[in-house]
Order: structure tokens, then sequence, then C-alpha cells
């Protein structure tokens, strides 16, 4: 088995901002609300003309300069979306097509709802550690604004848009360690999208989100201790041990009260501190709301960028979404 770690990553959000005081005028709402039930003050939204596809390009193309490679080098492209439109061809073949990527190479999109860019991510180890390729591209992009209703104020103040990407090499010291995926499809009509009631047409988000609240919170937790002890049998000594040698985590961006239940769940499980786990979660929600796939790969940029993670940290990525899906991915920097 082969090793193989992130060596570029790269970001993208629409220059459009959306202020919790704007979305007072567009439905019952207020700032101190959204600002207090989720932590988010604003989102950004993609132009008329940005799609996943435009802002995934963007991200790409960033992650490759950032990796000092050639675009040509990448010989694999996975993209975890969820708002393609049309579904076919996939946003995958758009993006290998803007950026001129080597003829023949494989590209596909990975629909798992939010949870899309840690099982885009677990799929492209695969190729990697089994020694197929020796360089992939992975990208997270959505454009949630495309399928949010702006009548409803149970989701309108949640999204936003945005991409991320990451480009993985083969190298000869540890770096993606291992993914842990899960879902629980009994609970796939919790978080759907449907016809909406007056525009005709159109399809939104829908969700109960209280239920997806209670369930995204367990699952968290569970993906981050599952990724440290695949086999489930450390006891809850050495999974202390091994979550204290975590430095971060970077929880998928739903909202802020989820990632901080998530943090204090896993606090109670193992008997840590109380804040031991929340500090080491990264939190960018305030700034961009919850863009789906983009979300993670966003907040890994950003976190190199500004210093919050170095080379040699050991960081978990975790994620819920609609299916409902869940999943984390454990790696040294
Ligand atoms: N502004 C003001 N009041 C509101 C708003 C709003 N935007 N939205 C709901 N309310 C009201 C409700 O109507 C309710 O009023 P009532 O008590 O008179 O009935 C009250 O606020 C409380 O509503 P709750 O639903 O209990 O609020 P809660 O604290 O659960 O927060 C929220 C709601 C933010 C949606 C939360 O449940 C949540 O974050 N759930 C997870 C959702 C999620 O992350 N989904 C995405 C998954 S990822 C993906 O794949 C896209």
């Amino acid at each position: 088995m082969y090793h193989a770690g992130i060596i570029g990553t790269g970001s993208y959000v629409p220059e459009k901002v959306l202020t919790n005081r704007d979305l007072e005028m567009m439905v019952e709402t207020s700032d101190k609300w959204i600002l207090e039930r989720t932590g988010i003050r604003e989102r950004r939204i993609a132009g008329e003309e940005e799609t996943n596809v435009t802002m995934g390009r963007i991200a790409l193309e960033r992650a490759a300069e950032n990796a000092c490679i050639d675009r040509t080098e990448i010989e694999m492209l996975v993209v975890g979306t969820n708002t393609t439109d049309p579904m076919w061809p996939s946003a995958a073949g758009h993006i290998a097509h803007l950026l001129n990527l080597r003829r023949n190479l494989p590209f596909f999109d990975v629909q798992a709802g939010c949870t899309g860019f840690n099982y885009a991510l677990a799929t492209a180890e695969q190729f990697l550690k089994s020694g197929q390729y020796k360089t992939v591209a992975v990208v997270g992009s959505d454009k949630l604004s495309a399928i949010t209703n702006y009548k409803d104020r149970n989701t309108c103040v949640l999204f936003g848009d945005g991409a991320g990407a990451v480009i993985l090499r083969r190298r000869s010291k540890e770096g993606l360690i291992r993914s842990y995926l899960g879902g629980e499809y009994k609970l796939r009509h919790t978080l759907v999208l449907r016809d909406s009631e007056d525009d005709h047409g159109c399809r939104f988000m829908w969700m109960e989100g209280k239920k997806v609240y209670a369930f995204a919170k367990g699952a968290m937790a569970e993906s981050c201790l599952r990724v440290l002890d695949p086999d489930g049998r450390a006891t809850k000594k050495e999974l202390r041990t091994l979550l204290n040698q975590v430095d971060r985590i970077i929880p998928h961006q739903a909202n802020a009260r989820i990632i901080v239940s998530a943090a204090e769940e896993l606090e109670s499980r193992l008997e840590l501190p109380s804040g031991a786990v929340k500090r080491k979660m990264i939190v960018t929600i305030e700034k961009y709301g919850n863009n789906s796939t983009a979300s993670i790969p966003l907040a890994l940029d950003e976190s190199i960028r500004d210093g919050k993670i170095r080379t040699g940290d050991l960081v978990i990525l975790v994620g819920f979404g609609a299916g409902l899906t869940y999943g984390a991915n454990l790696l040294r920097l």
C-alpha cells in the first residue's frame, strides 16, 4: 500500500454577500435569531452566471497553483457536489474541460449530500493507496442558493455558495491516513429536494431541522471516534489518547451549535475536560453559512493560509448531510 498526502489546497467564494439584515427584508427573521441559533452572520451567493462548475474550476485552479503542479499531471478528478444542473454530464467533466486537463482522465461526481467532500476524498484515497494513480484532484463545490427557497425562513437563513479543492499525491510518508464513511438511509426523508408548493417548476431543499440536528451531533462524534479507531475496539483511555493527538478538527459548517454539541458529545463520552475538543474545532460558518460540499475544503484552505493548521498537524475532516450520510477523514498535513 502507498501513502498519499495533500500537496495543495484552493478555494473560491462568490463576491456577493447576503447578510442577516438582508434576510430580515425577505422573511420574518432577525439577525439576533440567526446568529444565536446558527452562528451565521452572512453567506456568499453566486451570480447568475456562476455554477458549481465555474466555482469548482477556480478552486481547483488555485489548488494546482498552490501545489506547484502542471494541471496535466492530474490523473483523476473526483467532485463532491449536489447541484449539477442539468445532472448530466457531471460537473467533473465540465471542470476537466474548462481546465484543459489531460485527455482520457477518469472524472466523476460523488453525490452524498454535504458529506460529498469526505466521500470524494475517501474515493480518491483508494486509487492512490492502491498505487493506480500518483496525482488525484478532489473538489467540493455547491450552489445551494439555486435550490434554496427564499420564502422559507426555516432553511434560507442557513445556506450559501462556494467551492474548495485539494491536490493529493503519492508520497513516502503518512498523509491521508484513513477514512470512515457511514449512512442512515432510514432517515433519507428528513432532508430532501422537493417541488415547491407555490413556484411551479422549482425544486427546493426541505428538511426536518430538529431531526437532522440530533442526527448530526451523534454522527459527527461517532465519525471522529471511528476514524481514529476503525475496529471500534479501543478503550476509553486509548480513545482519549488518540483524540488528544489530533491538532484540529474541521467539521462541516452547518450550524455552530451542532459543532459545539458534537464537541461536547465527544468530551462527555471520553470524560475529557470541558473545552478539550471544542478548542480543536475550526469554525468559519459566521462568514459563509452552510455551503455544503465546499465547507470543509474551504475551511481547510483558509486554515492553512492563516496558519491555524501547519505542516505536520494531525487533522480530522468530519461531515454529515443529506442521505443521511456521515463520515470523516484523518490526515497528517
Ligand atoms: N427566524 C426566526 N424564527 C425562526 C426561524 C428564523 N429563520 N426559523 C425557525 N424559526 C422559529 C420556528 O418557527 C420556531 O418557532 P415556534 O417555537 O413558534 O414554533 C422557533 O424559531 C424555534 O424553531 P426550532 O426549529 O426549534 O429552532 P432550532 O433551534 O432547532 O433551529 C435550525 C433550527 C437552525 C434549522 C436547526 O434545527 C438546525 O440547524 N438543524 C440542522 C439543519 C442542517 O444543518 N441541515 C443541513 C444539513 S447539510 C446538507 O446536506 C444540505
